[in-house]
């Protein structure tokens, strides 16, 4: 990170220090980047499209050549979602997105790997049990089908996340579920309109500088920028179109609610896959949080606040599978060790 810390932040927030664009430059304009490319096997590929229809973004498209390109402006992030859901095993990773090194986001450039085979004591192949293998395959669903979520479904995934562990047992949470079509079409589009009016306002040199006040500093982060402008674009949506809804909300008087909320909620995500559902996270479906009538009608009122959103229904095609992540090194220090053991 050059130029701007994290320590000149914190000053800058206490008014210790003056917040100009410029000294906050590095992190709202964190300028070049190593996009994510993937590699088509032209010879197996379809042109089918479901790796477009998977990926967060739409980032590619099937231009002349009959099989997906990503998109000369587009961002990869590297998710792979595209690759698992490719019938025809076609894609694999070309390069993996990534920061440059003197960007004010950037934090390595760790190889990625596919899960680890597990092993038994004896050093001899063992295989995932079931829970493994369903926080391993578990990926986000954002393409659903029409059929509702039924009822008894909804009510084992809020048990699942109702008995998750939480900060001295405090359980900060509160579920509020939508399964009604109307009301979610009103908050697809008043959470459009929120981001559409702030993806114009990062464009503003001093708007810019006034959300730096009331947001963190990863909204500035190249590949949140651009989930918003795709959704102000209306290339994204908010809610996925799911038929299903959870708020999950956070009580702001208990110690770092969006900590417990966050285990709550993928307790909740893997029971989702578990019972063959398909489930997304949609933090920007918290802009609920901003439009006061919508907020109190989903029974959020102060010092509650909606902290994250879980999008459900039924897989509209397979999405779920292993697929590779980040590898940093693993510090260990066993039994009478003086050193640390670096696991690279
Ligand atoms: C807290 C949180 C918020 C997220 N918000 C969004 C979102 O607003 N929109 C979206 O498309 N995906 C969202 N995601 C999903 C991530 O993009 C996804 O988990 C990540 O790319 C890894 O892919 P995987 O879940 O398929 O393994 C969110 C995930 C988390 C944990």
């Amino acid at each position: 990170m050059k130029g701007l810390t994290l320590e000149l932040l914190a000053k800058l927030k206490m008014g210790k220090e003056t917040a100009t664009f410029e000294n906050l430059k590095p992190m709202l304009r964190p300028g070049k980047f190593q996009n994510g490319a993937i590699k088509i096997n032209t010879g197996k590929c379809t042109g089918c499209g479901l790796c477009i229809q998977s990926c967060p973004f739409k980032c590619m498209e099937i231009r002349n050549k009959k099989y997906p390109q990503i998109k000369n402006d587009a961002i990869c992030f590297s998710c792979s979602n595209c690759i698992v859901a490719c019938p025809e095993d076609a894609i694999s990773i070309g390069q993996i997105f990534c920061h440059n090194e003197n960007s004010f986001f950037y934090f390595g450039n760790p190889p990625v790997k596919m899960p680890v085979n597990p092993k038994n004591a004896n050093g001899d192949p063992d295989k995932w049990n079931e829970i493994e293998r369903i926080i391993l395959s578990r990926r986000s669903v954002r393409n659903f089908k029409n059929n509702p979520v039924p009822d008894h479904l909804i009510r084992r995934i809020l048990e699942a996340g109702r008995f998750a562990p939480s900060g001295g047992n405090h359980q900060p949470w509160k579920f509020t579920v939508v399964t009604d079509p109307v009301f979610i079409a009103q908050m697809e589009e008043s959470c459009q309109a929120f981001w559409a009016e702030k993806y114009s306002a990062f464009k503003d040199e001093q708007k810019t500088i006034d959300l730096f006040w009331v947001t963190s500093p990863g909204i500035f982060d190249t590949r949140t920028q651009y989930g918003i402008k795709c959704i102000a674009l209306k290339q994204l949506p908010v809610f996925f179109n799911a038929p299903a809804l959870i708020f999950i909300g956070g009580h702001g008087c208990m110690n770092d609610p969006s900590m417990s909320v966050g285990i709550c909620g993928e307790n909740m995500n893997i029971a989702a896959a578990s019972l063959g559902l398909g489930a997304c996270w949609t933090n920007f479906g918290n802009a609920v949080n901003y439009v006061p009538d919508l907020k109190s009608k989903l029974g959020f009122e102060e010092p509650w606040k909606v902290e994250s959103v879980l999008t459900l229904g039924y897989p509209k095609f397979k999405q779920d599978g292993f697929v590779a992540r980040h590898y940093r090194p693993v510090t260990w220090f066993r039994p009478g060790s003086k050193t640390p053991e670096i696991e690279e």
